[in-house]
């Protein structure tokens, strides 16, 4: 861990009881006081490698561990695949970094200097966390074009969002995005009519309107036909390197088909790491996952 990361056990403890957070006594006085505070959009400090960073993270929910210990690192531009049995945790680490769940202690860093346990669910996605849920969640009455252009306009009041206009920068965004989510072909069908798959790529479009640094996707390929799940594939590789992806997923032949570094996950925390042949080749991962 760098010292950047660090954080003295006064302050972790000023933080969980909501106390003013102690700053100047501190070695590194005033700058430590000020980490996270003024994080604006489009700026993560990934100086040190990392775009996230997961230190002993622990949570529980009456008393069960549901995340125990976790620990990891994504770098900027990867595309890392998180697998692991029922109830390991995967859906609770997205939780925890997206600011639905407080973790009962640990590091959550995004980039070097922003620490996500200071942030809100909204103030995580507009500093550049997106994150798609399992279920498709866009606007059936709309359009595809529409659905797109209100990905935009989250956070403007009702008249604001009446009057507002995509400037041409964004209309270029737009164009570009539709044709990487394969609907050039449906931009005037109401979403409502699209297919599974199609409407789960028009909700990654709606989170790629927002030019999320991070993207979190729990189970995008579950309920997709064969062609749909190869589309998606091509899609992800496209978008790695310009995003950084977590990828949750049990389908096995579609992580194949992305993946580098596969962590397992498993009661809580880590169980095993590397490429997905040394991970499946590994005796406790085939004990708790790949071999039932
Ligand atoms: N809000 C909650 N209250 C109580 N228990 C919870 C809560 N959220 C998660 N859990 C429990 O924490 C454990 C981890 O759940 P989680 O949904 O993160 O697993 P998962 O790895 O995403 O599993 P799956 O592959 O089935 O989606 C489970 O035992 C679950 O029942
Ligand atoms: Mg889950």
């Amino acid at each position: 861990m760098t010292p950047d990361l660090m954080e003295s056990g006064a302050q972790r403890t000023a933080r969980a009881h909501g106390l003013p957070y102690p700053g100047g006594s501190t070695e590194s006085g005033g700058r430590a006081a000020d980490f996270g505070r003024h994080a604006t959009p489009g700026e993560v400090d990934i100086t040190h490698g990392r775009i996230l960073y997961l230190e002993d993270v622990c949570v529980s929910f009456d008393g069960f561990k549901a995340i125990n210990k976790l620990s990891l690192d994504i770098a900027p531009g990867e595309l890392r695949c998180i697998i692991g049995p029922n109830g390991a945790g995967k859906t609770t680490m997205m939780d925890i970094i997206t600011g639905k769940t407080r973790p009962d202690s640990g590091t959550v860093f995004f980039g070097s200097t922003i620490d996500l346990l200071r942030h809100k669910e909204a103030e995580i996605a507009q500093l550049g966390i997106g994150r798609k849920f399992q279920k498709p969640t866009v606007f059936e009455q709309l359009t595809v074009f529409e659905n797109l252009e209100l990905a935009l306009k989250t956070d403007k009041g009702v008249k604001r969002s009446m009057l507002f206009k995509l400037d041409s920068a964004q209309s270029d965004r737009l164009a570009e995005i539709i044709e990487t989510i394969h609907l050039a072909d449906s931009v005037s069908r109401m979403a409502g009519n699209l297919s599974h798959g199609q409407k789960q790529w028009l909700e990654i479009g709606m989170l790629l309107m927002q030019d999320p640094k991070l993207l979190l996707l729990d189970e995008p390929v579950a309920g997709m036909t064969d062609e749909e799940t190869a589309r998606t594939a091509e899609l992800f590789l496209t978008l790695k390197g310009k995003h950084s992806l977590m990828v949750v997923e049990h389908d096995m032949s579609f992580i194949r088909t992305i993946s580098e570094i596969v962590t397992v996950l498993c009661d809580g925390s880590v169980l095993a790491q590397g490429t997905l042949d040394e991970v499946q080749a590994d005796e406790r991962v085939i004990e708790v996952y790949l071999g039932r």
